[in-house]
């Protein structure tokens, strides 16, 4: 109706909502080193195209005559009722496209009911965050030092942060050209890595406060996120000081589901962190029908890594995600207008999947199943 009645008046919506025109009015506001650190993949970009590929050899047969005109969007997640099958995904340093970064993305998704995945590399503390209000989940980049783990996940407990999301595919950087031919220190000098750079625990192992020597506190960093994976055997250590559910992000192989279910977890994101690791991984949205086969009874499946209209959500819950979780258009939305640029991007998102979801002949999500796709 809104939509209808702007279209009466001749109101139109302050940015675009076509996601690759909002891309490049974002790259046209943002410098060259904050566009690409979003912008970018991993190797040549194979992986990236591959989500992209993956959506585009999935078509939906629409079905006629049916009544779908009550639609419902609402989604149980562990527990919790949520308005759409939506998330956004955690994405590290946002005050590297604006300023208010974390604190605006979360508070258009407080204003949405939806929930907020908030990065261990975030540019605010996660007790800023927090005070957004609205469903919040915290992103755990697991560092190599369990004091400093117990102490995130303490603080992420205490500023109500309910729901732990591990992920799993970037226990170190990818081999990113893009990034490699460009350097981010200017930009992260301004904006913090406030969340692990203010922990208490990380701080008491500084010889000197971050204040007085970033650099020496980055080198400090650096070691203890990066580097080395963690193994199977590690999860209790996360299971045993996390009363809330546990997903994994990062899960491509339907036996590394199954593993994650037998270790007590609660959930998977199958994803491929939108490229930015292993390039010549296959499509993510080619590793979900694998997951949910292995795993679709036991944990909850969610989905990211080439999400862009509301056909890819519906296609996506079709082979069986509960959820998705929204990557980069948001931070596009977010480089145009802050706050009211993230809202844009998911109402526009969410109306397009609203609508897509009725022509196509369904009403709720709970209604959709991998025989309404074919395969070109
Ligand atoms: C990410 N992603 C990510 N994931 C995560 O768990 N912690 C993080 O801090 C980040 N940071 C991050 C920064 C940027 C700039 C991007 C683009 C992505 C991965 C993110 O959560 C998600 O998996 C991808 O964005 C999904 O791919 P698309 O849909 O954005 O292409």
């Amino acid at each position: 109706l809104e939509i209808y009645l702007n279209g009466l008046t001749g109101a139109l919506p302050p940015y675009s909502v076509d996601p690759a025109k909002l891309q490049e009015t974002a790259r046209s506001l943002l410098e060259e080193g904050p566009y690409w650190y979003v912008a970018g993949s991993a190797g040549s970009g194979e992986t990236d195209a591959a989500n992209r590929a993956a959506f585009l050899r999935r078509a939906i047969v629409p079905r006629m005559l049916r009544e779908t005109t009550e639609r419902d969007l609402s989604t149980e997640l562990f527990g919790r009722t949520y308005p759409a099958p939506l998330a956004l995904a955690p994405i590290g340093v946002q005050s590297i496209v604006h300023p208010h970064g974390e604190l605006a993305t979360a508070r258009a998704a407080a204003s949405l009911g939806l929930p907020t995945i908030l990065s261990t590399a975030s540019s605010h503390t996660l007790e800023e965050v927090a005070e957004a209000g609205g469903p919040r989940w915290y992103q755990l980049y697991w560092p190599h030092d369990d004091e400093v783990t117990l102490s995130l996940l303490e603080r992420a407990r205490k500023s109500g942060y309910d729901t732990l999301v591990v992920t799993l595919d970037t226990f170190t950087l990818a081999w990113r050209p893009n990034d490699l031919d460009r350097s981010y220190l200017p930009f992260l000098r301004g904006t913090g890595l406030a969340i692990p750079l203010s922990d208490p625990v990380f701080r008491s192992r500084l010889e000197r406060p971050v204040e007085e020597d970033l650099d020496a506190a980055i080198m400090a960093w650096a070691p203890m996120f990066n580097g080395r994976a963690h193994t199977w055997d590690q999860l209790p250590l996360l299971r045993d000081n996390w009363d809330g559910p546990i997903v994994l992000k990062g899960i491509q192989h339907p036996d590394d589901a199954r593993r994650a279910a037998d270790a007590g977890m609660d959930g998977v994101v199958v994803s491929n962190h939108g490229g930015r690791q292993v390039d010549g991984a296959l499509g993510s949205l080619d590793a979900l029908p694998g997951v949910v086969a292995a795993v679709g009874d036991r944990l909850t499946v969610l989905f990211d890594s080439g999400i862009r209209t509301g056909a890819d959500v519906v296609k996506a819950l079709a082979l069986g995600a509960r959820a998705v979780l929204l990557g980069r258009p948001y931070v596009w939305g977010l480089a145009c207008g802050g706050e009211d640029g993230v809202r844009h991007v998911v109402r526009a998102l969410l109306a397009d999947l609203d609508l897509t979801l009725g022509l196509a002949g369904f009403r709720t999500p709970a209604e959709l199943d991998p025989s309404i796709l074919e395969e070109r």
